[in-house]
């Protein structure tokens, strides 16, 4: 706590010069004054890291000292000394927004272990507030590159959908962006304080992908020693996000159906209902119509899952957002690898765009990682990326007959 800045407020002289000594003694830089109106002039003009004090104060009273620092500094913790061990002074002192109340005598080791506490605690505060704000502008839509209009055509249908509990469909070829589309919608949703659960529906056997999503309850099957919550049940109130649901079976299907039309489901081995509120965002990189044509998926939940789709362009077709993403990719990469790239070369931003980026975003997001390691200084250059990147921007021709006047492309 060395060199925190503590007022104090006491009026007694002995007491105050006292407390004052051994705070400094303590490493705190103290400050002291003797009424009510000299503390609130200070405090109007000055920033404290804690302020003590005393509940009596010849003819005024310490809680207007606690009000005039909550007015002004809110973050800035109190701690008053009540003389008479009036716990009701305290409680009044603590409504007021004190952090703590010592009784007198005041042990100076006490004072100071509290006056550590307040300070660790606006620490703390200010902290997780910042911390808060931090992950919010990296989960909301504010982290997603767009410059094409292709993609502000799909950022607005995001913003109209977001603030409705409708159904969404998210389709896309594979790292276009589907799971960051998700998780904006819910972000931006009145359910962004709600818990966002994403499951790949691809990735599980039917058994275990039913008991994943809806929950089972004890002796269910083999290995199911205890009830268990499904994630539908944990995104109550939030947003499940269901990847790759052109996977699923017909039997897990209708299950997900009655979910979406009835907002009911059973945990496996339970015949009771249980109500569910979660927001269902699906996605898939697949022509679910085809699918549905083919017999493998109903239609009844393709079209209860299709009220509101989004479908997200392949990267091809929105050369214009290549190079902001890359840009956005470097400076990612660059706080990962320590890398002293900024910038690409003509060449490479050349190669860039060319490129048919059957990945899509996420391929991109990887040739730039993966060029930052290659480049040696602050320009990447087009033979740091992958080389089938690399060569897809059209060769200059060495032997020109007659060049065209200036073409393009
Ligand atoms: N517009 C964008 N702005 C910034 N980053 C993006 C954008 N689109 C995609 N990305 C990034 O590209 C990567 C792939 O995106 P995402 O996982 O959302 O794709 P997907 O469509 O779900 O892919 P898959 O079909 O393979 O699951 C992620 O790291 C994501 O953050
Ligand atoms: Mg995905």
């Amino acid at each position: 706590m060395d060199g925190k800045r503590v007022l104090l407020v006491e009026d007694d002289s002995a007491q105050s010069s006292m407390l004052q000594l051994e705070l400094k003694r303590r490493g705190f830089r103290v400050n002291a004054e003797k009424t009510v109106a000299a503390a609130a002039a200070r405090i109007e003009k000055e920033i404290f890291d804690a302020v003590v004090t005393d509940l009596r104060l010849g003819s005024g009273d310490g809680l207007q000292v606690v009000v005039a620092v909550k007015a002004s500094q809110p973050e800035t913790g109190v701690i008053v000394i009540t003389g008479h061990g009036s716990i009701d002074t305290a409680v009044a002192a603590m409504k007021a927004g004190a952090f703590d109340y010592l009784t007198k005598p005041v042990e100076p080791e006490v004072l100071a272990l509290a006056l550590r506490k307040t300070i660790e605690h606006r620490d703390l505060v200010g902290e997780v507030r910042r911390l808060r704000a931090e992950v919010k502008e990296r989960r909301g839509v504010s982290g997603i590159v767009s410059a094409s209009d292709a993609m502000g055509r799909v950022l607005a249908l995001v913003a109209k959908v977001s603030s409705t509990d409708a159904t969404v469909l998210v389709t896309g070829e594979s790292g276009t962006g589907k799971e960051l589309i998700a998780r904006a919608i819910h972000e931006n949703s009145p359910r962004r304080d709600g818990s966002f659960v994403a499951i790949n529906c691809g990735a599980l056997p039917e058994g275990l992908l039913e008991s994943e999503l809806f929950g089972h309850v004890k002796g269910s099957f083999t290995g199911a020693d205890r009830n268990k919550r499904g994630l539908f049940e944990e995104a109550s109130g939030g947003t499940i996000f269901l990847d790759e649901i052109s996977e699923t079976t017909p039997g897990l299907q209708v299950k997900l159906l009655r979910a979406l039309q009835e907002g009911e489901i059973r945990r496996v081995g339970d015949n009771h209902p249980v109500k569910v509120s979660a927001r269902v965002v699906a996605a898939t990189n697949r022509d679910l119509m085809k699918q549905v044509t083919a017999g493998k998926f109903r239609d009844d939940l393709f079209y209860r899952l299709k009220v509101f789709p989004i479908e997200i362009p392949a990267l091809r077709t929105r050369v214009d957002d290549v190079m902001p993403l890359a840009e956005a990719f470097i400076k990612k990469a660059r706080v990962r690898t320590g890398s002293p790239a900024t910038h690409f070369s003509p060449a490479a931003a050349k190669a860039l765009r060319s490129y048919a980026w059957p990945g899509n975003v996420r391929e991109l997001e990887h040739a730039v990682e993966r060029a930052l390691i290659m480049a040696g200084g602050p320009t990447v250059e087009a033979r740091d990326l992958p080389p089938e990147i690399a060569s897809s921007a059209p060769a200059k021709r060495r032997v020109k007959a007659k060049p065209p006047r200036k073409s393009r492309r």
